[in-house]
């Protein structure tokens, strides 16, 4: 019976298309404006959960070694709110194993979080109706909530005056399109960032002078690329995806202090993109919070875009293409 015992749970990283980038309200994890992504079918994080009667205090494992320091606290404080939802206390054994490097900008959170919503309600015995789990998620990581869907997915922002804010804001997954899209993933540096996303928000909400202008472009955008991709118009989903990527960087970069996730091998990869394309190949950058560029292709350009990107010194480029959303693997007994 979930609930009772221990909970397996895999999820993958999504990559925003119109990011997320900025919230209004930091405790319960509300965003300034919607935002749209894509659930990857690489790099999946899994996540198991036991609860234990007899231990006073969760342990986290991660990729095989006990954690005690900031990952573990964020873990303890989600799982805190979840018992408080569920009218539970015992405490946890978490292990989780990702396949993506952690804090590079490659989305380890997202899938991070969507696992670990997934596998903390079905051991407590919370609903994991897959809305209600993504307001969950979003409480470990506001990218999370997209994590919870396969394919494409919008998380709403909610209205600032809705009675309950909470619940506005959750992620929903986007009829079908046609377009049958590739990110290729150019992996350039894959240690921890310099400035978490966390702070790095923060930062740019408080002092960046671009902020609200690239806010109020998210927003158009937003609508734009739903009417885009439910028409499969590859073109502006593309140039919309990486306007709205090298804005948000842009809002960072002017904050004070600056917060710099483009490296010189960034550039690089970007200038690769722009080449691409006065080719005629269709390619669009788009970045998050690390020096790594997914770019953005039709799924039957991607092993052309990858063999590309693969010439560059020192970039590994992994194709990856629309993936499915967290699913419960097993109960463990
Ligand atoms: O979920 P967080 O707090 O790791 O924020 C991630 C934000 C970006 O990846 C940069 C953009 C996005 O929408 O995923």
């Amino acid at each position: 019976m979930p609930g009772s015992d221990g909970c397996v749970a895999v999820a993958h990283p999504n990559i925003a298309l119109v990011k997320y980038w900025g919230k209004r309200d930091e405790d319960l994890v509300l965003p300034c404006a919607d935002s749209l992504s894509m659930t990857l079918d690489v790099f999946p994080t899994t996540t198991e959960i036991r609860l234990v009667d007899c231990q006073a205090q969760d342990v986290v494992i991660v990729d095989g070694a006990v954690d005690r320091g900031a990952t573990a606290r964020r873990i303890t404080g989600f799982l805190d709110l979840v018992r408080e939802r569920a009218g539970r206390s015992e405490a946890a054994v978490v292990a989780t194993r990702n396949t993506v490097p952690v804090g590079a900008g490659l989305a380890s959170s997202a899938s991070g979080f969507a696992a670990l919503a997934l596998a903390a309600a079905s051991a407590y015995g919370l609903p994991v109706e897959p809305v209600e789990l993504s307001r969950l998620a979003r409480r470990g990581s506001g990218s999370a909530a997209r994590s919870i869907f396969g394919g494409f997915a919008i998380w709403h922002a909610g209205a600032p005056d809705a009675p309950d804010p909470d619940l506005a804001s959750y992620a929903e997954p986007l009829a079908k399109t046609t377009l049958d899209l590739a990110l290729v993933a150019a992996l350039l540096e894959t240690g921890p960032k310099p400035v978490s996303s966390r702070e790095a928000m923060r930062r740019t909400v408080k002092t960046s002078p671009l902020f609200s202008d690239w806010l109020g472009m998210a927003r158009g955008d937003c609508t734009v690329m739903r009417e885009a991709l439910a028409r499969g118009d590859i073109a502006t989903v593309g140039a919309i995806a990486e306007r709205n990527a090298l804005g948000m960087h842009q809002t960072m970069e002017s904050a004070v202090p600056p917060v710099h996730y483009r490296t010189p091998a960034s550039h690089r990869v970007l200038e690769e993109v722009h080449r691409m394309r006065a080719h005629g190949l269709q390619a669009w950058a788009t970045m998050d919070a690390g020096p790594n560029v997914k770019v953005l292709c039709a799924s039957d350009d991607a092993e052309r875009v990858a063999c590309v990107l693969r010439q560059l010194s020192g970039c590994v480029a992994v194709v990856a293409r629309s993936g499915p959303g967290a699913t419960l693997d097993k109960t463990v007994r």
